[in-house]
């Protein structure tokens, strides 16, 4: 039975596991896919950074696919958390978590913000987009490489302005909210990227899922 003194376990090794290698080789293939697209390279360093952009891409399918083959149960827990949208996580959106009044005074929505599950409302939204982006930009780079000759020209040609356009859209979501509000809670930082425990502080846990720390860590334990 848990109690307030105990740390809790969040982030399992394969979460940690799975979002460190996707976030190292995302911004690794953002460098290198802009770098021959938008940089007027050499034939020969473009073709060598090319090369790195495949490899690197062939590291980040494997990392997805290797989370849902080995860990299949986080991959649900995940996606479930994401995919439960009740009241609360709508009630969300009319304050937006109280973020817009407390960074930059601006009085949007009500005070209070509704309690939340494992993710809210925003991380839900954001995790299914990013979820779904990550799928999409693996399936879309490997047909972009090795499908070309199956595909017709004008497949061929949106399916890679989706990969460079719906990557670079996201990235700028990931650097401008997803980094910065993860840095707002220290616990969930250290939790997700440490080599040690993926525990959060209890304190922390209350404050940000309470819904979650009520119904799935103590009374439920689904957690485990
Ligand atoms: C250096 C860059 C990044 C930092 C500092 C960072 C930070 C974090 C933190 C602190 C969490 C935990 C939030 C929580 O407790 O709910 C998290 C979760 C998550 N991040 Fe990132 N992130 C980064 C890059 C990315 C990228 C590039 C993606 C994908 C496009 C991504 C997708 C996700 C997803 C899907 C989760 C939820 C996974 C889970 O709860 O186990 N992150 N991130």
């Amino acid at each position: 039975m848990a109690n307030s003194n105990d740390r809790i376990l969040r982030f399992h090794a394969p979460d940690k596991v799975f979002h460190t290698v996707n976030a190292i080789t995302w911004f690794a293939l953002l460098f290198t896919g802009v770098a021959v697209y938008f940089c007027d390279l050499a034939a020969e360093t473009a073709e060598y950074v090319m090369l790195w952009h495949l490899i690197l891409g062939t590291i980040f399918t494997f990392n997805l696919l290797g989370f849902i083959v080995i860990a299949p149960d986080r991959f649900a827990l995940i996606l479930r958390a994401c995919l439960e949208w009740d009241r609360n996580t709508i009630y969300w959106f009319r304050n937006f978590g109280g973020y817009p009044r407390r960074f930059f005074k601006i009085p949007f929505g009500p005070v209070e913000v509704p309690p939340q599950g494992r993710y809210n409302g925003g991380q839900k939204a954001s995790y299914l987009l990013f979820m779904g982006m990550i799928a999409a930009l693996a399936v879309t780079g490997w047909l972009l490489w090795l499908g070309a000759p199956l595909l017709g020209k004008m497949v061929y040609m949106w399916m890679f302005y989706f990969h460079v356009w719906g990557s670079i859209i996201v990235s700028v979501l990931v650097v401008c909210a997803h980094i910065p509000l993860a840095l707002l809670s220290m616990e969930h930082f250290k939790g997700i990227w440490r080599f040690g425990p993926g525990t959060i502080s209890w304190e922390a846990a209350e404050h940000h899922a309470p819904i979650w720390l009520e119904r799935d860590v103590v009374r439920t334990n689904i957690e485990k």
